[in-house]
């Protein structure tokens, strides 16, 4: 009999989010969760598949794992995720070893593919429902028990070429609002400080008559003690409204991810993003003219195909206008069944990639540390998220432009907001002191 589970996350914070969603289920199903990986008769590992970097890191994990299987004979191991709906039946076929294959959409449905699994080799269940939203199901999130996510829509239908999501995770499918505030309550009972609302695409939330802006006003109303962030944004569905419910509301914070991808009008068409370089110019000034001290952080691919010396000069430039506070930088992966690997060359080669992605690496280190420095001498309110890393000593929490900041110990508690000067700044880090 499967009793104990254990589940291992890889990926993006909405891998983190359906993590807690599958324990939720298994919980109520009467498994017991393990953080011991050699007591688990269940092991499920949570999977990635926008890059092939961590997808190989996930196929070495299988490796790793299979022997477990030689001290538990009754030990089951299933791959749930994004890796499920992109190779499907192919993983059975490689990895022998593997029972239980589910996708995205059908993590309800474990409990009874495990059952099973006790007179069956194997069980596979990777249908893209379009109705999934687990709307009813309380994630059982512990985590530092201060931040929380809470997914408001699922999946993406902006087919950007290189983009695997949409395949892996189908079409865009926003969730009702009313089970949303009800999430949104709930956490603020248990003592969470701090919402981060999750979406591929939260700009295309739509649910009836409400869209994104109404929804963020709405929760930052219904939770007014609470910190609301959000991620990710659509560049050019950023409007106006939006702008003014984040200006409007202290609670919610001055800060936007938006995914540039690259600087080059060429290399954007390619890519099928919906803007061109002068519109993504366009809603930074627009959203620096409406919340001066708002951050902004990005996603930006270095070799996509047939991406020239003048595309990647072109995307350079573009960084050195805007300045981003941080981005999240990749070399461009060719993902099987995308657009972009039927009908794009991918002829950029890889150490090209690695050496242009290493050059805008130094240069967002340049523009964050320029960033931060901006911060140096002003007062900023700080959610304390933990003790530091570094230094047991020091306590380390975030700004509303979700800068790290780090500070010395005093009698606060964590999870408590505190009023912070910021001194000095690291490459990465700001560096401040309570205000007494
Ligand atoms: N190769 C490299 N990076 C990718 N991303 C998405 N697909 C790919 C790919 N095939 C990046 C994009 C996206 C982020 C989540 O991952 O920059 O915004
Ligand atoms: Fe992928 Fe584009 Fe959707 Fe982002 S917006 S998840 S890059 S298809």
């Amino acid at each position: 009999m499967t009793k104990y589970f254990y589940i291992e996350t890889y990926g993006c914070q909405m891998n983190i989010y359906d993590s807690d969603i599958i324990c939720s289920i298994l919980l109520k199903s009467g498994f017991i969760k393990t953080s011991n990986l050699k007591k688990a008769d269940l092991i499920l590992l949570n999977t990635c598949s926008i890059r092939e970097k961590p997808e190989k890191k996930i196929f070495n994990r299988f490796i790793e794992i299979r022997f477990l299987k030689k001290q538990n004979k009754n030990l089951k191991i299933g791959i749930v995720g994004c890796l499920a709906t992109h190779y499907k039946n192919k993983i059975f076929e490689k990895f022998k070893f593997i029972d239980l294959i589910v996708g995205p959409d059908s993590y309800k449905n474990i409990p009874a593919m495990i059952k099973k699994l006790n007179t069956k080799n194997k069980e596979i269940d990777v249908r893209l429902a379009n109705k999934e939203r687990y709307s009813n199901i309380i994630p059982n999130g512990v985590r530092n028990g201060i931040s929380a996510f809470i997914s408001i829509m699922r999946g993406c239908d902006n087919m950007c070429t290189f983009c695997i999501v949409p395949y892996t995770r189908g079409r865009e499918k926003s969730r009702n609002p009313n089970s949303i505030l009800k999430e949104c309550k709930l956490l603020y009972k248990k003592g969470y400080k701090e919402i981060i609302l999750l979406g591929q695409n939260v700009d295309a939330y739509f649910w009836q008559n409400i869209k994104f802006f109404q929804l963020l006003e709405l929760i930052a109303t219904t939770v007014p003690f609470m910190r609301i962030r959000f991620l990710t944004s659509y560049p050019s569905n950023i409007s106006k409204n939006l702008l003014k419910v984040v200006k409007k509301y202290s609670n919610i914070c001055k800060h936007f991810h938006l995914p540039m991808q690259s600087g080059s009008p060429r290399i954007l068409s390619l890519m099928r993003r919906k803007y061109t370089v002068e519109e993504f110019l366009l809603i930074i000034k627009m959203i620096k003219q409406m919340i001066p001290d708002c951050s902004i952080s990005s996603d930006i691919m270095t070799g996509f195909c047939t991406e020239t010396q003048e595309d990647h000069i072109e995307t350079i430039r573009i960084m050195n206008i805007i300045k981003f506070n941080y981005s999240y930088m990749f070399k461009y992966s060719s993902r099987q069944g995308t657009y972009a690997s039927r009908k794009l060359k991918d002829n950029v080669p890889n150490s090209l990639k690695l050496s242009r992605l290493n050059e805008i690496i130094r240069i967002q280190r340049s523009h964050s540390f320029y960033r931060l420095k901006q911060n140096i001498g002003k007062i900023q309110e700080v959610l304390i998220e933990g003790i530091s890393k570094k230094d047991e000593n020091y306590y380390f929490g975030r700004n509303y432009n979700n800068d790290i900041i780090v500070f010395q110990k005093d009698k606060s508690h964590i999870g408590s907001y505190k009023k912070v000067k910021i001194i000095n700044s690291t490459l990465t880090t700001l560096i401040g002191e309570i205000i007494p």
